[in-house]
């Protein structure tokens, strides 16, 4: 009995000493890559403020609130995220908006559509002047979309106009883009990023915001980060140094890929596996004499 215990108090011991790696793999479900790192001193700095991991939740921060993000593109470079407060054919409920920060190195992709839901036609700045083609801020293209959300049920219900709605497209929906429903008086809003093949089907559009990202100027992959990750390495920069290191398995922080610290850091790590093994034979030994 004491043997056993013995044994699971000193394995947990040394598994712990085995993952004592600094930046997440993952967060959830979502594998996490160069430039995002979750961990301090992980990922690119220039993207650290905008991502966090709560629990399992992976959630992109702006100053209008913090979103679950549903999955990251790394090929296409996009980030797709929800906004809990937004409306879909499923459900209409009131929001605040939404806003990008005008630091971050995000824009949206050109398939994300906004449609504001339920504005004052008296009142909403979207529709004053609205024969004056100077500032047009809804998309006439767009009413067939207004058309197919009104008939979703939760929003049918309300027995709007359908001039109540406006697919947003400001001059600037570019960084620092700011979508205030309050200034803009209408309750709620709608985004989504793909008709999933079906136009005329709102139920199955996709809802919400899809982001691309920016890697740096020229937007290449640092092939420093390719090595790293090749040998099962966590990339970072470390702005402090401005330089890159690699996050090994093993806790290591190197300069060049994990696969020459796996050889030097193998060795740290039978160590305590064999110091280990050798004080549980004594100590059972002791036990067995004391026992006796
Ligand atoms: C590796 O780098 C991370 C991030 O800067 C740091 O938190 C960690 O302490 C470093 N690990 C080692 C073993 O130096
Ligand atoms: C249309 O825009 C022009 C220029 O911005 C402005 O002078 C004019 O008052 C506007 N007309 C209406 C009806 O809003
Ligand atoms: C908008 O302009 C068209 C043609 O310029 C005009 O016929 C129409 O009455 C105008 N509508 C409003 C609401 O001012």
């Amino acid at each position: 009995m004491k043997q056993k215990l013995f044994f699971s108090i000193t394995f947990t011991f040394l598994a712990s000493l085995a993952s004592s790696q600094t930046c997440l793999r993952s967060c959830g479900r979502i594998p996490l890559r160069y430039p995002f790192g979750i961990g301090e001193g992980c990922g690119d700095p220039q993207f650290q403020q905008f991502i966090c991991c709560n629990g399992d939740e992976l959630t992109f921060k702006t100053h209008t609130g913090s979103y679950p993000i549903t999955n990251i593109d790394y090929t296409k470079q996009e980030i797709y995220i929800t906004d809990p407060s937004m409306s879909t054919c499923a459900c209409n409920q009131p929001s605040k908006g939404f806003g990008l920060d005008r630091n971050a190195p995000f824009d949206f992709t050109e398939d994300t559509i906004f449609t504001l839901l339920e504005c004052s036609i008296d009142s909403s700045p979207i529709f004053r002047g609205g024969n004056n083609s100077s500032f047009p801020m809804c998309d006439q293209q767009g009413s067939p979309i207004c058309s197919y959300l009104y008939s979703c049920n939760a929003i049918s219900l309300l027995n709007l106009p359908i001039s109540t709605c406006c697919v947003y497209t400001p001059v600037d929906l570019g960084p620092s883009f700011e979508m205030d429903l309050q200034t803009l008086q209408c309750s709620s809003y709608s985004a989504f990023y793909s008709f999933n093949g079906q136009q005329s089907n709102p139920e199955n559009w996709k809802y919400g915001i899809a982001l691309k990202y920016k890697i740096n100027v020229y937007n290449y992959y640092p092939r420093f980060c390719k090595d790293c990750e090749k040998s099962d390495g966590i990339c970072s920069y470390a702005a402090a140094s401005s330089s890159f290191f690699c996050n090994c398995p093993t806790g290591i922080n190197t300069s060049s890929s994990c696969y020459y610290v796996q050889s030097y850091s193998n060795g740290f790590r039978v160590l305590p596996w064999l110091t280990g093994i050798f004080l549980v034979h004594i100590l059972a030994w002791i036990l067995r004499w004391v026992s006796l």
